[in-house]
């Protein structure tokens, strides 16, 4: 018995491979399964604090996925904070004053640190946050693939470049995201988080002084809140009906001119993404499927796997 518990040199060499192979192979479910097993129940307890706080936080989380995703991969390089000599991509200018929840991620990081040092990486905190968000908020939910590792580096210029601004017209929204891997159909359906969560004057004080396709009674209402000169910060919904729940009041809104961003009403302004607009705005479980698809891809944007990368101990810094 005692030498078939031993391996043989022809039968290591195999299994090494084995392990090499797995080490590099793709995202899965069960990455953490052995290695830390109450990882997902800790963050999701952790994130149904932080959304039972604010409600708001559940979008705020969901974002910090999406734009770690669009700059050099789903990596956590979003987390990183600048230091005197490294320039990270929260200053860049879809950043800048605008993410939120770096805090939350450093309770779920200790929290999970704290049962399993150096295991889990942020890069995956990000994607079950996202995911345990939309949840709270009364939104599907999905399997998230797993094994991401952080990156030691980020792009301040990439985060400028390939986070989509709203001033962008439809064709140019489908090729930032098709610069991704991801197709047409997932951005229309992606878009929909904007179901949740709020914008500032800022970004779509263009839009509802100078536009015309858009809703009379609306740009009047959202011009009180948001004046032509200051203001800049002051919030709106991005959904004015149900600002906090996953549904599909988002589309249901482009139906009557009522996107708030310029992106927003893009989807649905006579082209080519209004059919699809028009299914979500009239089928939930349509749009709440198809999100969960698109976000699983969104998800798989050139991970860092394997040896490649670290498990960052600290969100904030590199080892
Ligand atoms: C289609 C291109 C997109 C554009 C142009 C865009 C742009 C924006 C802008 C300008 C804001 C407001 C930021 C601020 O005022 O500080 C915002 C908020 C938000 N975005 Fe997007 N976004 C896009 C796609 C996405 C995607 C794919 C997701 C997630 C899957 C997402 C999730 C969110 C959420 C949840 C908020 C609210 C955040 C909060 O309340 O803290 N967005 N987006
Ligand atoms: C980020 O915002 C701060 C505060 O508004 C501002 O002082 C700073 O210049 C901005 N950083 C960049 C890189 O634009
Ligand atoms: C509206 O458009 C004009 C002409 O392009 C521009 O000068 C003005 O700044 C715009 N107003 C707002 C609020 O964006
Ligand atoms: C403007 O919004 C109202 C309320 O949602 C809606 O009844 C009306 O049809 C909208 N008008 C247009 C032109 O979409
Ligand atoms: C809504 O979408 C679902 C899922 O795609 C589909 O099975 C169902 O038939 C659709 N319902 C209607 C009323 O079209």
């Amino acid at each position: 018995m005692a030498s078939k518990l031993s391996l043989n040199t022809s039968e290591l060499f195999i299994f090494i491979f084995l392990a090499a192979a797995l080490a590099s192979a793709e995202l899965s479910p069960t990455f953490y399964d052995n290695s830390c097993p109450s990882a997902l129940r800790i963050i999701q307890s952790t994130v149904r604090a932080a959304i039972s706080k604010e409600r708001r936080m559940g979008a705020s989380l969901l974002r910090l996925h999406f734009h770690d995703c669009f700059v050099n991969g789903c990596d956590g390089s979003i987390l990183l904070d600048d230091t005197p000599s490294f320039t990270g991509e929260k200053t860049a200018g879809p950043n800048n004053n605008s993410l939120r929840g770096f805090d939350v991620v450093d309770s779920i990081k200790s929290n999970v640190e704290a049962s399993c040092p150096q295991v889990v990486s942020c890069a995956d905190i990000l994607a079950v946050a996202a995911r345990d968000s939309v949840v709270a908020l009364g939104g599907p939910s999905w399997t998230v693939l797993l094994g991401r590792r952080d990156a030691t580096t980020a792009s301040f210029s990439q985060a400028n470049t390939d986070i989509p601004a709203p001033t962008l017209d439809l064709s140019a929204l489908i090729s930032a995201f098709s610069k991704k891997g991801l197709s047409t159909k997932d951005m229309i359906s992606l878009a929909g988080a904007h179901t949740i969560g709020q914008a500032r004057c800022t970004t779509f004080r263009s839009r509802i002084y100078n536009e015309s396709n858009i809703n009379t009674s609306f740009s009047s209402f959202q011009q009180n809140k948001c004046p032509l000169s200051n203001g800049d910060d002051n919030l709106s919904p991005l959904d004015e009906i149900s600002p906090n729940y996953f549904d599909n009041f988002y589309y249901k809104n482009l139906l009557n001119k009522r996107g708030l961003l310029h992106s927003d009403q893009q989807l649905y302004s006579g082209g080519s993404t209004d059919s699809q607009v028009l299914s979500y705005a009239y089928n939930l479980s349509k749009f709440l499927s198809d999100f969960s698809v698109a976000i699983v891809n969104m998800g798989n944007i050139s991970p860092l796997t394997g040896t490649d990368g670290e498990i960052r101990i600290n969100c904030r810094r590199t080892n």
